[in-house]
Formats: structure tokens, C-alpha cells, sequence
């Protein structure tokens, strides 16, 4: 019999759906068909791609709010963020539609004259994505768009919490008339398919968006077929509030970067760095701001916090408080939840931490939930030193009005994305990624068609 999927509302607890899971047999055969698929379109014009892209994207505008209410029942998040969440996944679709027949090559002038040297680019082949529960539109998007637009077949395998979004998505691509075995889902235990994609000679790609500890053995299990690979990792980013900042707008950035999808996101600002001058103006107007937030079933009217996604998010994030207060920190706002343990519900109220010291675990650790712990500094240096001091590199901000110390701290800072006197710089244009631990390669812009491009090198001899 076919094992199925049960899907919840972490909202409510209620059962949303069930859906049939994908044996280990059953992936294969996707994997081949996969491998089949691509023979043919990676032959096919860009321009006949991008026509399906496009096609894709208007689907799914049309039925953006269908979409929407699958996120936020599936996800959590409120309505109106899941809906924003839908027009930034379309918007993948859009570019990447744009940006599949700018796939150049060169010439190059060889070194003698009876030689021609030509480069090209090429699809590197069947893709395989592992994806997030937090963004479970954008993150597959981000991915299946470009590799779709450079030629490859894609398969994915959406986050258990949320597979309801994913097979909405390929199913409106199969209406744009993307063929079946060029895009797919498979939906089943992570471990044992990750594993599958990943020693398998015919995926030539994985790309996944999720933790650092996942992407590390994706990393190793993938070596034994060295295949191409794009890591969308774990983040803890700083975000600095300089001396003269300009507080209004460094408030409602914050905002913006910390309590989205109730904290639950790679970039959201995992700590406040603040300038000892301005700690108290900042942490007033922060908790001003954070008690208007309502905390609730995103569907209702109003609610701009949704549930924590599962039990052991939130058992990481109130451990993290915690162990703060435990240290010594002192809880402004929040520290409150509201639980049920029988239908695992599990709310989190916006928390803002001062008094906060390198001595806790949120300090050091991605907290994904929604806590703002603020520490403070005196020099730029210290600042710098303390945004640094991690193995992650996704994203950082600062807020500053002098343009000399945002240029130097722009310069200083170890992330592959800067906000400077922004806390939302996600967008479609730009390359999304992160150094360090925090991942390889980028999502996203001119630079996200990349890593599903092979390069080849033709040298072509010619007569004396
Ligand atoms: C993420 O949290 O992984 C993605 C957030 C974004 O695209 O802004």
C-alpha cells in the first residue's frame, strides 16, 4: 500500500490534507525519466523555455490567492505575507524567463592564426532540489526557474511541513505545458531520498536550501559522483545600529528583517548590535513597534505572527531565551507562549532581549524565531569584530547616515548580502547567498543562471 503524507495546520493543529509518498523505487524511475527528459530539453530553444516560463508565471499570478492560502495553512505565516511570499516566487519565474536567452558564450583570439577557439554554455543536466518549509514557494522557484531556463530537468523534494505548495506550483507548470518528466516533485523521507539524488550518477546537481549541518553531509554524500552543487545555508546575521543612524527608519528595518515569517528565515537579523549611545532610544522605539504586533492563525484579519513551525523550532528558541535570561538578560517584551502541546500548536510573542552578552547561546547560535536580543558597542571596530564573529556569512545589516563608516563597514563585513540602511534586500535582480558556513554559490540576478551552466571549450584547428 502507498504510505501517505500527512500534512497539518501549525496554526490550529487541524489535518489539511494527505498526499501519496514516493517509494525509493518510485524516485528512481523519476530520476531516470528525469534523465530521459532532459535529452529533449535541453535541445529545445531558449526561446521556446522562456515562452513556458512565461506561461508558468502568469498561471500563477492567476491563482495567487489560492497559493497564498495553501502557504499560510501549510507554513503558518499570515495571509498577506504568504501572498507577498507568491509574487516573489513569480517573480524567479519572470527573470529567469528573461534571462534564458542571455545565455552567452565567447569567442577568444587564439595564440596562432590557424586556430579558432569558441566557448559555450551548456545545461550541466537533471537537477535534484531539496527545499525549506519557511519560504515553500520562493525557495523552489528560485531554483527550478533558473535550471528550467538553462536547459535542465528539475526534481523536487519539498520539506515534509509543506508539500502542499510545491505540488500546486508543478502542477500549474505542467498546465503551462512544461512536460511532466522535465519538472517533478517526489515527496517522502529526507533522509532516504536525499540520499538517493545524491549517489546517483544521472542527477548532476543537487541544490538545497536549509541547515548548515544537512548541506555539510549533502556535501560528502555527493563527492562519490562529484556533482555540481549549490548550498543555501544557515545564517546569524548582525545587524548594526551605528551612533548616528537615523532610529526611525534602523526601528522599522528591523522590523522588517526580524519579525517576518515570525523570525523564521535565513536572513533575518539574528542580532542587534547597537551603539551604547543610542541603546536606550533604539530598544524604545524597537519595543514601541513590537507591541502592535498580534500574534495568531495567519487567516485571521490583523495577525502579523504566525505559529513557530514545529516543536522542536520552538523548544530551540525558547531554550535560547532562556539560557539568556538565565545569563542575565533582561526580557522588554515578550518571553511569552502560547502552546498546545495535543495539537502542536506552538506560538511564540515578538521578544525583545537587552543586557545581552556573548556568554549566551543566542549569541552564537541561528535562533529562528522571533527574538530580537540586543548588545551593544562603543568602536566600529568592535562592532565589526562582534558581526564577524561566526562561522555564518549569509546576510548582515548596518544603519548608519555617515557614508564613510557605511562604505568602511560595507567593506568590513564577511557576508555574501549587505543591507545598509535596509532590512529586506531579498529581491529577484540580486544574487542571493552566503559565504562561510553560510553556503556556495548564488540564487537569484545574472548570477543565479550560473550554476546550472556547464562551460565548453571547442578549439578548432584549421589548415595552413
Ligand atoms: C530564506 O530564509 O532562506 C530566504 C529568505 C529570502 O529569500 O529573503
Amino acid at each position: 500500500m502507498t504510505s501517505r503524507l500527512e500534512v497539518f495546520n501549525p496554526a490550529t493543529g487541524e489535518k489539511i490534507r494527505s498526499v501519496p509518498e514516493q517509494s525509493a523505487q518510485q524516485v528512481k524511475e523519476s530520476i531516470e525519466r528525469s534523465h530521459r527528459a532532459f535529452q529533449q530539453w535541453s535541445k529545445t530553444s531558449a526561446k521556446h523555455r522562456a515562452s513556458l516560463l512565461k506561461k508558468w508565471f502568469d498561471l500563477i499570478g492567476e491563482h495567487q490567492k489560492e497559493l497564498a492560502k495553501i502557504i499560510t495553512l501549510e507554513n503558518g505565516k499570515p495571509y498577506q505575507e504568504a501572498l507577498g511570499e507568491v509574487t516573489y516566487a513569480a517573480g524567479y519565474i519572470e527573470w529567469y524567463a528573461e534571462e534564458a536567452k542571455r545565455v552567452y558564450g565567447r569567442t577568444v583570439p587564439a595564440s596562432v592564426t590557424n586556430k579558432r577557439i569558441i566557448v559555450t554554455r551548456q545545461a550541466v543536466g537533471p537537477v535534484a532540489a531539496i527545499t525549506p518549509w519557511n519560504f515553500p514557494a520562493a525557495m523552489i522557484t528560485r531554483k527550478a526557474a533558473p535550471a528550467l531556463a538553462a536547459g535542465c530537468t528539475f526534481i523536487i523534494k519539498p520539506a515534509p511541513d509543506t508539500p502542499l505548495t510545491a505540488l500546486e506550483l508543478v502542477r500549474l507548470g505542467h498546465v503551462a505545458g512544461i512536460p511532466e518528466d522535465v519538472l517533478q516533485c517526489v515527496i517522502g523521507d529526507g533522509e532516504e531520498i536525499g540520499s538517493i539524488f545524491t549517489n546517483h550518477p544521472f542527477i548532476r546537481k543537487i541544490t538545497f536550501t536549509g541547515s548548515t549541518p544537512v548541506g555539510k553531509q549533502l556535501m560528502k554524500n555527493s563527492a562519490s559522483t562529484v556533482k555540481h552543487l549549490s548550498m543555501e545555508l544557515g545564517g546569524h546575521a548582525p545587524l548594526i545600529v551605528d551612533q548616528d543612524a537615523n532610529i526611525d527608519l534602523a526601528v522599522k528595518q528591523t522590523m522588517l528583517s526580524k519579525f517576518r515569517n515570525a523570525g523564521q528565515t535565513c536572513v533575518c537579523a539574528n542580532r542587534l548590535i547597537v551603539h551604547e549611545s543610542i541603546k536606550d532610544q533604539f530598544a524604545d522605539r524597537l519595543n514601541q513597534e513590537v507591541a502592535k504586533l498580534k500574534v495568531g492563525n495567519g487567516l485571521e484579519e490583523g495577525v502579523s505572527v504566525g505559529p513557530i513551525i514545529n516543536q522542536k523550532g520552538f523548544q530551540k528558541i525558547v531554550e535560547q531565551i532562556n539560557d539568556a535570561v538565565d545569563k542575565g538578560a533582561n526580557v522588554l517584551i515578550g518571553a511569552k507562549y502560547d502552546v498546545d502541546d495535543e495539537k502542536s500548536c506552538y506560538f511564540v510573542h515578538p521578544t525583545i532581549l537587552t543586557n545581552v552578552d556573548l556568554s549566551m547561546k543566542i549569541m552564537h547560535e541561528e535562533t529562528f524565531g522571533p527574538v530580537a536580543p540586543i548588545i551593544t558597542f562603543q568602536t566600529l571596530e568592535e562592532a565589526i569584530k562582534l558581526a564577524n564573529d561566526t562561522p555564518y556569512g549569509l546576510a548582515a545589516y548596518f544603519f548608519t547616515e555617515n557614508y564613510r563608516r557605511g562604505i568602511y563597514l560595507s567593506e568590513q563585513l564577511d557576508y555574501g548580502m549587505v543591507g545598509w540602511n535596509d532590512g529586506g534586500p531579498s529581491t529577484v535582480q540580486a544574487p542571493f547567498g552566503g559565504m562561510k558556513e553560510s553556503g556556495i554559490g548564488r540564487e537569484g540576478g545574472q548570477e543565479g543562471i550560473e550554476p546550472y551552466l556547464e562551460t565548453k571549450y571547442l578549439s578548432i584547428g584549421l589548415d595552413e
